[in-house]
């Protein structure tokens, strides 16, 4: 059966969802889980836009050795130096080089004419041939672009070495007919796509809820590669997501006749990864992978269920990787058993941070009597965000009730490991311990967004805490996990502030690159 290409770029226009900032260690987890799921091509990240996301980009590079690593960079020397210096390393290298196309870009954004536009889109094409032999060029906006204005770039994109062109939907304005059809248009019009064995691409937005309809449209109309995200997040409304496009092609093989290489068991772990780590919560009624994705409610359903699966479900929970059963261990449980669920759930954790995995488990074992899945990746990801900790929470006291004024007293351990103590009032209690952090950090953010949720059953489930923090423009998150729901607040706000500080640590802006 023919194969569609699967580019995922979580890392890339995934981590430009709003406060989904990852660090190195977060990112480099989600690319080994990409490349286990068969994904062909990962795009890292963007090289010239921080130190941080060069670093990332090259640290995947070093690690990913089956799918291609791609690194993003604008039409100019600069970028496509930084991106070639990146990936340089990678098994196999990609330079995905963009330029915008469209009227409206060319004149409010650009302010360059058509033939500027091609000239410099060459010379990069050019200049990032130099690195590697596989080049994508993106005519950013190209579902806004004069269809003659596109056939021309990409025929000369094609001419100065591009091997992938892809057709992005920027905005999220095509309609599954019209983006069809610039595909259909495309191909018909430049047989040196056939000739060369040029491979299209389609990369779309969901702004009218639209992106995975288009993706397939595209497939249907000569692409065969598709862009995509882990749980569709990226910019605005996201991009289109994986786990929907790969299930639409398998489950509707008889339709489509085409196929990927995703291991489609991969799917549900890679969705609760990226939610974990990014702090982006998965909507209950998203396809393939939100909660109730295979719930059924009304009697009918649950009568024919009974009956015969299929009269109300068109996949198995099994084959996207929604476990059976998630009861894995116990108090008994060693260290053996529990490192290979880790690797099982996807994880590629390090000795010494399985071991604070197993402190944390055992002293979880102890108060609850079921230790599932869930419990497990939260002990995982707090496992690897506290590799990039400043400041550790070493003790807290509260005192709230209905008579008493809230008071939290704080003990923190900072990077130097000195011990800190501080107190302060609040509104609540968790406004006390709030205020208490920022007395003793120095770092005063504005809390834009407080969530709280149970991650398992039964009375002594842990409680996951999902704070966003706004410090002078900056947005980050933070997540804390305890079966206290109090300490959980801490953790957060913690996390949040100690991601901010290795954050500012680490990047310097586009601007120091680029001059401009
Ligand atoms: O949406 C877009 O146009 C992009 C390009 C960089 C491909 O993300
Ligand atoms: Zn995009």
């Amino acid at each position: 059966m023919d194969t569609v290409r699967i580019f995922d770029t979580t890392l890339r226009d995934g981590e430009q969802s709003p406060g989904a900032t990852l660090t190195q260690a977060e990112k480099i987890e989600i690319a080994r889980h990409l490349e286990s799921m068969g994904v062909d091509i990962i795009e890292a990240g963007f090289p010239i836009s921080s130190d941080g996301d060069f670093e990332s980009v090259r640290a995947i590079a070093g690690v990913v050795t089956k799918s291609t690593v791609c690194g993003l960079a604008r039409s100019t020397a600069k970028d496509i130096d930084r991106a070639g210096e990146a990936v340089k390393h990678a098994k196999k290298p990609r330079i995905h080089v963009f330029c915008a196309t469209s009227k409206i870009h060319r004149e409010h954004k650009l302010r360059k004419g058509k033939e500027e536009i091609i000239r410099i889109s060459v010379e990069s094409i050019r200049q990032a041939r130099g690195y590697t032999a596989d080049v994508e060029f993106s005519p950013e906006d190209a579902s806004r672009t004069e269809l003659e204005f596109l056939e021309e770039i990409v025929h000369a994109a094609i001419e100065a070495g591009a091997t992938t062109i892809n057709l992005p939907d920027t905005v999220g304005y095509a309609t599954p007919q019209s983006y069809g059809e610039m595909f259909a248009h495309i191909v018909r019009k430049l047989p040196v796509i056939a000739d060369k064995g040029v491979v299209l691409s389609s990369h779309c937005h969901n702004d009218l809820g639209l992106a995975v309809a288009n993706s397939l449209s595209a497939i249907q109309n000569g692409a065969r590669q598709v862009e995509c995200t882990i749980n569709g997040i990226g910019e605005r409304a996201g991009n289109a997501a994986l786990e929907e496009i790969v299930m639409a092609l398998r489950t509707r093989k008889d339709f489509y006749a085409i196929d990927t290489r995703i291991d489609a068991t991969r799917i549900f772990p890679a969705s609760r990864m990226v939610s974990m780590l990014t702090g982006l919560a998965v909507q209950r009624n998203k396809a393939i992978v939100g909660q109730n994705a295979f719930a059924h409610e009304s009697g009918i359903h649950q009568d024919g269920m009974l009956k015969y699966r299929e009269t109300y479900e068109i996949m198995d929970p099994v084959s996207v990787g929604i476990p059976a059963t998630s009861l894995v261990l116990g108090k008994h449980s060693g260290r053996a058993a529990l490192k290979a669920r880790i690797v099982e759930l996807g994880y590629h954790l390090t000795d010494e941070q399985i071991e604070g995995a197993f402190t944390r488990f055992k002293s979880l074992a102890d108060k609850k009597k079921e230790v599932f899945d869930e419990d497990i990746e939260a002990i995982v990801d707090d496992q690897l965000e506290t590799g990039v900790g400043l400041w550790t929470l070493v003790g807290l006291q509260v005192t709230a009730g209905s008579t008493a004024i809230p008071t939290a007293v704080v003990t923190l351990k900072d990077s130097n490991g000195e011990q800190i103590q501080d107190a302060s009032v609040g509104d609540g209690p968790v406004d006390a311990i709030y205020s208490a952090i920022a007395r003793l950090t120095g770092v005063r953010g504005n809390l834009t967004d407080y969530r709280v949720q149970s991650v398992t059953r039964g009375k002594e489930a842990q409680g996951e805490v999902h704070i966003e923090l706004d410090h002078s423009g900056s947005k980050v998150r933070g997540r804390g996990l305890s079966t206290d729901i109090l300490e959980a607040s801490a953790l957060a706000y913690l996390a949040a502030i100690n991601r901010l500080r290795s954050l500012e640590h680490r990047q310097r802006t586009v601007t120091q690159h680029t001059g401009v």
